[in-house]
């Protein structure tokens, strides 16, 4: 079986996570895969980054994204906390990632709403990536399903892949049920198991939990069948 393993949030042990230089480093390591996360700026920019606010990387950098300009969220140094080395780093916009990013690398777009919901991201992903002629080697994830369900139905071909994080019972029966047409259920991987192996296989679906930096819980997880793990650790993204 292939194992597909992607760099989550680029290298984030190598450089500011979702960033460009976090992006360059997975692609320098070969990453096959990279996830990020996209949110819109107040003029409805797609910007990477995780987080709804900057604390974590800029703490004098007050309130959400959501509330920033482009123009703004360009000013705010999301790297000097990370190292020295990188001071002066911003964030990202996808397209500017997508004109890095080759086109034979998978990329992971996750439509990073809740408890923020951002009206309208679905079209302007789609039309990003229309722009960039980036509609191959895709698959669209969030944990808000309604986003999937609005992305699907602009683009029906692009893969989907549905986000878990709560251990609810028998996902693979929402799975079916939910109305979206699936290509993958992206778990957590604490409660990853063989059931939901199996019965995610069952449905043709194929199965990449989230965040796998362990070697032996990587390895426990793909002996159990999973199809590849999202990880911050380059000694697994760049597996097989
Ligand atoms: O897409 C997998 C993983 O990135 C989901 O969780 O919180 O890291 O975005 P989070
Ligand atoms: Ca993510």
């Amino acid at each position: 079986m292939l194992v597909l393993n992607f760099a989550h949030r680029g290298s984030l042990t190598e450089a500011p996570e979702n960033t460009l230089p976090a992006i360059k480093k997975a692609i320098e390591h070969g990453a096959r895969a990279i996830e990020l996360d996209v949110q819109l700026s107040r003029d409805n920019q797609l910007v990477v980054i995780h987080d709804h606010n900057f604390r974590r990387f800029n703490s004098t950098a007050k309130g959400l994204v959501k509330d920033y300009t482009l123009k703004e969220i360009k000013t705010i140094d999301v790297g000097f906390t990370f190292s020295e080395e990188f001071t002066g780093v911003s964030l990202a916009t996808l397209d500017e990632i997508l004109e890095i990013c080759p086109l034979d690398t998978i990329l992971n777009i996750e439509i990073k709403n809740i408890p923020v919901i951002y009206d309208g991201i679905e079209v302007l992903l789609y039309n990003c990536l229309k722009n960039h002629n980036r509609l191959n080697n895709l698959i669209i994830s969030s944990f808000d399903h309604e986003a999937l369900q609005k992305f699907q139905t602009l683009a029906p071909d692009i893969p989907i892949g549905l986000l878990l994080y709560y251990r609810i019972l028998k996902p693979w029966t929402y799975a079916k049920n939910c109305g979206l047409n699936l290509y993958s259920i992206h778990p957590l991987q604490s409660w990853t198991d063989k059931e939901l192996i199996t019965e995610s296989k069952k449905l043709g679906l194929k199965i990449y939990p989230y965040t796998v930096n362990d070697k032996e819980r990587y390895k426990e997880l793909i002996d159990l069948g999973v199809d590849g793990v999202f990880s911050n650790n380059p000694e697994i993204f760049t597996l097989p």
